[in-house]
């Protein structure tokens, strides 16, 4: 199954509107002509309108970082999926691992997130991965699998569904440390039996599992020759456009053509 790679950029809590936009411009034109990755930004909140406006006409994709899964309501601070659809977003990511850390998400309400945001026609990014302490002890596989099985809970795909996974071991984000590429094709493959479990084998070789943690123009091609890579979610390295994009252009030799 052919899976064509997604380099999202996670912009995290970073950059003004006015910043955001600027970087969103020059994104879209070093990506231009772009075929070999879908490229996908995920700025705060206040700049999606902004970078919507700012991507229009170009292919780089738009996401949010969070979403409530309520459709609207007395929710002081959140924002809903359909509100997200509004500024422009295609997909949205879910329970990364410092909305875990910091503010209390779990394996439900990551669940809740996901239904929502599918039933609104947004691709959500459900992130999951161990801490040091969980790889340390042995248990990678055995919290993938909880996580896997707690956000994906009575999620069903429906036709015109589709969903994203980015696997991001704790200890790999923002620390300059990446698994091997050996240590993230194990953990990938691990995640597609269990989302063969969940919904089929086809389903399964359709779905694109992400690697995030310290991705880099260094280490990106290593990581995207393993079968069960299909992308990446960068954090660091997407906030400067220039590093960014040839992240995305991995496939591509130095003088644009294909290796
Ligand atoms: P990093 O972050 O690339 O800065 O390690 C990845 C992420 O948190 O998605």
């Amino acid at each position: 199954m052919e899976r064509k790679p997604l380099i999202a950029g996670n912009w995290k809590m970073y950059k003004t509107p006015a910043e955001s936009e600027e970087a969103a411009r020059r994104l879209a034109e070093l990506t231009r002509g772009l075929t070999g990755a879908d490229v996908l930004v995920a700025p705060a909140h206040t700049a999606l309108v902004l970078v919507s406006r700012a991507l229009a006409g170009s292919d780089v994709l738009l996401g949010a970082q969070n979403l409530h899964w309520e459709k609207e309501g007395a929710f002081t601070g959140e924002i809903s999926a359909q509100m997200l659809v509004g500024s422009g977003c295609s997909h949205v990511i879910i329970g990364h691992s410092e909305r875990r850390q910091y503010f209390g998400e779990t394996d439900e309400t990551v669940r809740r997130r996901v239904e929502a945001a599918l039933e609104a026609g947004l691709v959500p990014i459900v992130c999951v991965g161990e801490t040091l302490e969980e790889r340390k002890s042995g248990d990678t596989l055995k919290v993938l699998d909880k996580q896997i099985s707690g956000g994906l809970k009575k999620i069903f795909l429906k036709d015109g569904h589709s969903l994203v996974v980015a696997y991001e071991p704790v200890w790999a984000i923002g620390t300059g440390l990446t698994a091997t590429p050996q240590e993230a094709q194990e953990a990938h493959a691990h995640i597609r039996k269990r989302l063969a479990g969940l919904y089929g084998e086809t389903t399964a070789a359709a779905i694109r599992i992400l690697y995030g943690g310290s991705v880099k123009p260094e280490n990106i091609r290593e990581l995207m020759a393993r079968p069960d890579i299909d992308g990446a979610l960068v954090g660091g390295a997407s906030l400067a456009p220039e590093t960014f994009a040839r992240i995305a252009r991995f496939g591509e030799t130095e003088s644009g053509l294909s290796t």
